[in-house]
């Protein structure tokens, strides 16, 4: 055992539901390290007294959750180029006191859709949701080859328009969906996402069985419970399904990169996803 003992830990409110700090303790005990990961509640105006807190102990590393991806870029001493077009750091790591962002959602997101080994060539995706997660899957997305459009449908359309600039600014194109054309929209996608929290309480989705195609891709970015509504309507299609605990494992891996500069043991940190009932089929 490697006797330098450093903390971990996650910031955001609500905190209470957090994976995190069970995935990462899997990790870290797995591979025998002196470390440990806890998770803090921080409420809006109290961000900058926490990073401060988290400076003083010499944390070594942290993750930032819901509300405040953003707004942590004011305290932090450099991003990277990811950080900078998503505008949003969901990990932090302490560089020799230095506090350095990145953003493992972007990742996270597209690598469950290359392990599939999809070809985006004339592929019309639809982004359900304008905030902050759909910012990281339009980054993503810009990194693949050949897709159309991207249809943008969103509660608050000033948020959709602010999408479609930065998917703009990004090389790709969008058209903004009103609620009246969204199911006809759909019925036209080969890949449909949910970025909005709609399913976490079981609420029904956006989008009906009948608007999915069967040789669609429906990705589900809401991760508990692991079969949302859009997924049940989505195998009821015959579609394929991407769920979003793939992308909070791919993200979590990506930031225990970040932090220890090591390949992190995946199949503890799965297990933890999963408990003794295993991956779904
Ligand atoms: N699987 C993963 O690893 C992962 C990673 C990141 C995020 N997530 C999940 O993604 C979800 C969104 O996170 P975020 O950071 O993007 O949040 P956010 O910045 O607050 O954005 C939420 C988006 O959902 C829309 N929305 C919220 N409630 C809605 C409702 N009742 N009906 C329709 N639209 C609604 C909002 O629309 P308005 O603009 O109209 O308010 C906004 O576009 C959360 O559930 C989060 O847990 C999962």
């Amino acid at each position: 055992m490697n006797l330098n003992f450093r903390t971990y830990c996650i910031i955001g409110d609500p905190i209470d539901h957090s994976l995190s700090p069970a995935i990462y303790n899997a990790a870290f005990s797995s591979l025998g390290l002196n470390c440990s990961y806890i998770a803090f509640r921080v409420q809006e105006g109290q961000l900058k007294n926490s990073l401060d807190s988290l400076r003083a102990i010499n944390i070594g590393g942290f993750n930032v959750t819901m509300p405040h991806k953003v707004r942590v870029l004011e305290y932090v001493d450099q991003y990277d180029k990811t950080v900078e077009l998503v505008g949003a750091a969901n990990t932090i790591n302490n560089e020799d006191g230095k506090f350095c962002a990145y953003n493992t959602d972007v990742s996270g997101f597209i690598k469950p859709l290359r392990q599939r080994g999809i070809d985006f060539s004339g592929f019309e995706v639809t982004i359900l949701g304008a905030g902050g997660a759909a910012r990281a899957v339009a980054v993503a997305l810009a990194g693949e080859r050949g897709i159309a459009n991207i249809n943008i449908f969103n509660r608050n359309t000033d948020r959709s328009k602010e999408l479609a600039n930065m998917l703009k600014k990004l090389g790709l194109k969008s058209s903004i969906v009103s609620s009246d054309n969204i199911q006809n929209i759909s019925l036209k996608s080969n890949l449909i996402i949910n970025t909005t929290p709609l399913g976490m309480k079981d609420e029904q989705s956006l989008i009906k069985s009948s608007s999915i195609r069967k040789d669609a891709i429906v990705y589900d970015i809401v991760y508990k419970p692991i079969n949302t509504n859009l997924l049940e309507n989505a195998r009821m299609a015959g579609a394929k399904v991407v769920y979003g605990y793939e992308m909070l494992l791919e993200q979590a891996l990506a930031s225990f990169k970040i932090w220890f500069q090591r390949d992190p043991p995946i199949e503890p940190m799965k297990k933890v996803l999963f408990g003794k009932f295993g991956e779904p089929a």
